[in-house]
């Protein structure tokens, strides 16, 4: 019989399936539509021997051993709970199903508690690693009950990345934990990329650098502190030429950026949890400003193209300059992780999850798109459940100390010369909040108290509920 069922031969479905083929086991596959289920079959090669090709969901459930694990690929929403509850209805006491696709884990927590009325466990794992990371090793993050992990920890370990050996899967915490901490992972993506693209900005309108002057600059970053996948694939996608034109791609490609909804679900959830996430959420809004592109096009129209003539020598000669938008990078991308893993952190307390923020970190160091270097240093970092922000441990508090006057000159830079830098912005700003001694929000207090009522807490004295001489009451 077989080990695993998988629904939905889409593109990540059919690779988890060829991965889980791979590595041995039998999976029993099945598609809405039977022609596509047959097709993949049959394209298998020799794993097809380990596929079976189920034409309806009883053959499904009838070909695999109990108590069965099924992996559900389909599209995130309506989808997963059409499937999911076609499939209990036939599925006995103790079998697991695992949504894998990109789900809020607002839904995934409804559905773990729906089915485990059913008797029936519920696992919501994040996978992230794109085509190639699902076939070949993704990185893992499950939520849900520790019994129904057990049930399937040893494929998805077998299937998963390995950073020194060690597999990039783990149950994260209980119910939506697992998508949560996806979801969360896609905004530091967002976040990432983001601050990659400005620091690209900075170099193409600001030091007018071509792109394969550019790729090399990255690729040679990506021999650095900020080795990672990211970097290596904005090197070869700046070295890439367009066939048609022969001009270098990213040049024909339209600047209006996609987004399927997780990053904004992670800057929704940090505002949900009263969590500064503002590198996040720059990165959203900047991807949604992008897309507006008519507007944009009368924007520019109306005020004109700001003055981008170049930076000069603003940022010393272009060694200098390059070596800065470095530095900066690397202090923009601790203040963006440093709120991501805040966010995740102020979930786990909120919800009870104990998010094992450490694990987390080290699941995170192979197979999905923001693996690096940098994670390993967090996962050393961390520990198994550190509670601090990022920022302020070490060794990014050094590296942020060493880093932090770069970053300021580069978005200063930017700014006087009209290059947007808003998610370096954002982290700039972010930094000098959280280390303000004394921050305006006296003042903010003031005003509430005024208009509201509202009271306020006094610095020279303990109490609360203190008004101003406007309102009626202490002063
Ligand atoms: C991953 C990615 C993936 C993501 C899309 C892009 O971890 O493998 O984050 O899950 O959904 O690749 O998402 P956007 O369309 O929102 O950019």
């Amino acid at each position: 019989m077989a080990d695993i069922g998988l629904i939905g031969l889409g593109v990540m479905g059919a690779s988890l399936s060829l991965n889980m083929a791979e590595k041995g086991y039998t999976v029993a596959v099945y598609n809405r539509t039977s022609a596509k289920t047959d097709a993949f079959v049959a394209g298998a090669g020799g794993l097809a021997a380990r596929l079976e090709g189920c034409h309806t969901l009883d053959d499904l459930v009838a070909a695999v051993a109990p108590p069965r694990p099924i992996v559900i690929m389909v599209q995130a929403g309506a989808p997963v709970d059409e499937q999911a509850n076609a499939l209990a209805a036939l599925l006995a006491r103790g079998d697991v199903l695992i949504d894998a696709g990109n789900a809020n884990f607002r839904d995934t927590r409804r559905r773990v508690a729906a089915f485990a009325e059913q008797g029936i466990e519920f696992l919501g794992v994040g996978v992230s690693g794109g085509e190639e990371g699902a076939r070949h090793g993704p990185s893992m993050m499950a939520g849900g009950a520790p019994t129904a992990w057990q049930r399937v920890a040893p494929i998805f370990r077998d299937i998963a990345a390995k950073f020194d050996g060690e597999p990039c899967a783990a149950l994260v915490g209980p119910e939506g934990a697992g998508h949560f901490v996806k979801t969360i992972h896609n905004g530091i993506e967002y976040a990432d990329m983001q601050m990659i693209a400005e620091v690209y900005g900075i170099m193409r309108d600001g030091l007018a650098m071509a792109s394969a002057e550019m790729a090399e600059v990255f690729a040679g970053w990506n021999h650095g502190r900020l080795k990672s996948y990211l970097i290596e694939i904005t090197a070869t996608v700046l070295a890439t030429r367009d066939a048609a034109s022969g001009r270098p791609l990213v040049e024909v490609i339209l600047d209006t950026a996609g987004q399927k909804g997780t990053g904004r679900w992670a800057a929704m959830e940090a505002e949900d949890l009263g969590v500064s996430a503002t590198v996040i959420e720059a990165a959203v809004a900047a991807r949604a400003v992008s897309a507006a592109r008519e507007q944009r096009l009368a924007a520019a129209e109306l005020f004109g193209a700001a003055a981008t003539s170049g930076l000069g020598d603003a940022l010393g000669d272009k060694e200098a300059a390059l070596a800065a938008l470095e530095q900066a990078l690397i202090a923009g991308k601790i203040i963006a992780y440093s709120q991501g893993f805040a966010v995740m952190a102020s979930a786990s307390r909120a919800w009870d999850w104990r998010l094992p923020l450490g694990t987390v970190a080290r699941i995170w160091r192979a197979g999905c798109i923001i693996r690096s270097v940098f994670l390993d240093d967090i996962a050393h970092a961390y520990g198994e459940g550190s509670d601090v922000e990022l920022m302020m441990v070490e060794p990014f508090a050094a590296a942020l100390k060493a880093s932090e006057a770069t970053l300021r000159q580069v978005v200063a830079t930017a700014a006087l010369n009209g290059i947007p830098v808003p998610a370096l912005a954002a982290a700039l700003a972010s930094f000098d909040l959280w280390r303000s001694r004394r921050t305006t929000a006296d003042l903010v207090q003031g005003q509430r108290d005024f208009f509201g009522a509202h009271g306020f807490e006094r610095a020279d004295r303990p109490g609360k509920g203190f008004h101003g001489p406007w309102a009626k009451g202490e002063a």
